[in-house]
């Protein structure tokens, strides 16, 4: 039904999986319309009770939005990623029904902000997590550096968003970024024994409790508002064009760390 994810539903749970092994489940075009259709599927399809987000094949989650659709943007056409971006994960936060992040390896960039949009999240002991957009030069766009500092803190979150550094399953229980950690095989298992409980309760208490929980967080809007002005603004610099050009070529980028106008 899907081309770029798989889904399964049994027992009112349903396991939506990220399928783009070969580019290590980056987030495209498609993948978000994709994610939006299942997000209306989830919420008017009474059989599905809870959600699970993982991604296909052993390697990663996600490892971030697709760089090559970053070839080019202007400071405009960056907002607009940037507000798509935030505005699905924003449906994920905000949806009426549980939903959340089985990391099954690399969760970067887009990918731990897709993460970061669930409700809670468990990983496999071989997960790694980080915001490594400044390597391009930009900064995560998709909700990262507000739900990040909200989640592990502010300074923890400063220092992986400037270095751009990763972390491994351990450090992210340790930050409070995972709930827990378990292998590989036992990571959907884990998962689904936490949602049958969940399952079990009053559907509008969970809801009115997400609701709840969420508007415990400082979701100002001027702090999102800022992340996509200043996402945009990267994408006019040379820089952020000598860094996406760069990964795509496989070698290190050369920075001239001069600020541009
Ligand atoms: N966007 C587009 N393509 C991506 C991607 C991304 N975010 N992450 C990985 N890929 C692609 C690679 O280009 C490669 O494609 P190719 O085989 O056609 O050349 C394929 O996925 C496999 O990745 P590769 O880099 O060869 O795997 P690796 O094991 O050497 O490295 C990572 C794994 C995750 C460290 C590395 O892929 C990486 O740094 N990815 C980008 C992470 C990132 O910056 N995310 C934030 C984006 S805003």
């Amino acid at each position: 039904m899907y081309n770029t994810l798989l889904t399964d539903l049994s027992d009112g749970i349903l396991v939506v999986t990220i399928n783009r092994p070969e580019k290590l489940n980056a987030l495209n075009k498609e993948v978000f319309a994709e994610l939006n259709l299942v997000l209306d599927e989830i919420v008017n399809n009474s059989d599905i009770q809870s959600v699970i987000i993982t991604g296909s094949g052993v390697k990663a989650f996600v490892a971030g939005a697709d760089i090559a659709e970053f070839v080019g943007l202007s400071a405009e056409e960056g907002i607009v990623v940037a507000k798509h971006g935030q505005g699905t994960f924003f449906r994920i936060a905000n949806a009426p029904k549980p939903i959340i992040a089985c990391v099954n390896g690399f969760a970067l960039g887009g990918g731990c902000e897709l993460a970061m949009s669930c409700h809670f999240r468990i990983a496999s002991d071989n997960a790694k997590f980080g915001q490594p957009e400044i390597n391009l030069g930009l900064i995560p766009g998709f909700g990262g550096t507000q739900r990040l500092a909200q989640l592990i803190g502010k300074g923890k979150a400063m220092e992986l968003i400037l270095t751009g550094n990763m972390i491994d399953a351990a450090t992210a229980l340790q930050y409070g970024l995972v709930n827990h950690i378990v292998s590989l095989e036992n990571l959907l298992e884990k998962a689904k024994e936490l949602l049958k409980v969940v399952n079990a309760k009053a559907p509008f208490a969970i809801e009115a409790a997400i609701k709840a929980v969420n508007a415990s967080l400082d979701y100002s809007k001027k702090g999102f508002e800022i992340e996509l002005e200043a996402f945009g603004a990267c994408f006019s610099t040379a820089d952020s064009k000598e860094g996406i050009q760069a990964f795509l070529e496989k070698r290190k980028p050369v920075f001239n760390r001069q600020f541009e106008s």
